[in-house]
């Protein structure tokens, strides 16, 4: 057992938290929409540890089962759809852990499958993947979580995941171990590995600490071949850059989810954890969220235009706020008469997808 192996499972700090917070509130969207899909769904913990903290907390594997287990949909869920969760573990002593931890569950709805493998997640799974090209089968769709110590993932097999037709994937990057790794040219492979590409080997000239970490993340974020990569960052004691964990899909429903799911976490708006916050610690106040720069991007793209809401709402997806904060600022505008609605008949909705005319210029 390694000392970093031990030092992990001893504690339970702020990103520790906001991680398992992240997963939480998702996967709480996600499980619904499995119902939707009937058949089998994977959920693949590609790196599932011990299922329990010294300190009581979940882990990423029983987090997620109590959540399926107990959620208010979950007998509609579960009544066409069977979930097949596989939880890798190479370690065996903490393999035998999570089955402990597995087994005080006690028995589960019987479409809830469990399969700890006490195995390497990427053998396993490659050498399932090409059985499945092999018989010309498609993988079922897929939720997998890539939660390394350090920064051993290959984005060639993270591409090979999303190259099914549903999936989604959320990797945490360890960006503090690949910043140290890229200095070491025995860490070559590795880095090659990890990127695809040689590119990272120009991230060691940019000097400036952040703009060199979002470089990092970025250049990791390009190389996935996913039409949406979400960001949530988790800052050290230093308040540097920890790790970055990453969402991706190629699906317009998995990145509605990934961006509630981080407003929800971190309701301020800058998807930014930090290893001092307790986890304990009870929120007593939730911060409104700076709708400025979406005020900002709104009059870039739209100054001038008659735009249908449902084109604005098109358009959102890419930006980070939620349909809610788009609907909060339209209707301060039109309340304040700075923009006129029309296209539909009787009261204002939404629903009735109004054409917005903005003038010009934005107002002061
Ligand atoms: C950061 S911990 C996982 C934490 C867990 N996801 C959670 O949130 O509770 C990383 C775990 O991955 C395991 N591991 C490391 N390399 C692995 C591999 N190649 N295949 C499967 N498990 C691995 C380690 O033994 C360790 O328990």
């Amino acid at each position: 057992m390694t000392t970093t192996d031990e030092k992990y499972w001893a504690e339970y700090d702020g990103l520790q938290h906001a991680k398992h917070q992240l997963l939480r509130s998702y996967l709480g969207g996600w499980f619904p929409i499995l119902s939707s899909w009937q058949g089998r769904v994977l959920y693949l913990d590609c790196h599932a540890g011990r299922g329990r903290h010294t300190t009581g907390h979940e882990g990423s594997p029983i987090l997620a089962l109590r959540l399926l287990r107990d959620h208010r949909h979950s007998s509609k869920v579960l009544s066409e759809t069977e979930v097949n969760f596989y939880f890798f573990e190479i370690s065996q002593a903490n393999y035998q852990r999570l089955t402990e931890e597995i087994d005080n569950l006690g028995t589960l709805p019987s479409n809830i499958l469990v399969f700890p493998l006490q195995t390497d997640y990427e053998n396993h799974l490659r050498k399932e993947f090409s059985d499945l090209r092999a018989k010309g089968q498609q993988l079922a769709p897929c939720f997998a979580f890539i939660d390394p110590y350090g920064f051993s993932i290959s984005i060639d097999f993270l591409n090979e995941i999303l190259s099914f037709p549903s999936t989604e994937l959320l990797v945490n990057f360890m960006y503090r171990y690949v910043d140290m790794a890229i200095r070491h040219e025995n860490q070559a492979d590795n880095m090659d590995a990890l990127f695809n590409c040689e590119d990272w080997r120009e991230l060691i000239h940019i000097s400036d600490a952040t703009e060199r970490s979002n470089a990092t993340v970025s250049l990791f974020s390009n190389q996935l071949n996913a039409q949406y990569v979400t960001h949530m960052y988790m800052l050290g004691e230093n308040r540097a850059l920890k790790y970055a964990l990453i969402h991706a899909t190629n699906h317009r429903r998995g990145r509605e989810l990934i961006k509630e799911a981080m407003w929800t976490v971190i309701p301020d708006g800058t998807f930014t954890a930090s290893e001092r916050d307790s986890p304990d610690q009870p929120v007593l106040l939730v911060p409104e969220p700076n709708l400025e720069p979406l005020k900002a991007t709104v009059w870039d793209q739209f100054a001038g235009s008659s735009v249908e809401s449902s084109q604005m709402h098109d358009w959102l997806i890419d930006e980070l706020y939620l349909p809610k904060h788009l609907r909060h600022i339209l209707r301060e505008y039109r309340n304040r008469g700075i923009i006129e609605a029309s296209g539909y008949e009787g009261r204002f909705a939404f629903k009735k997808n109004p054409i917005f005319a903005f003038p010009a210029n934005r107002p002061d």
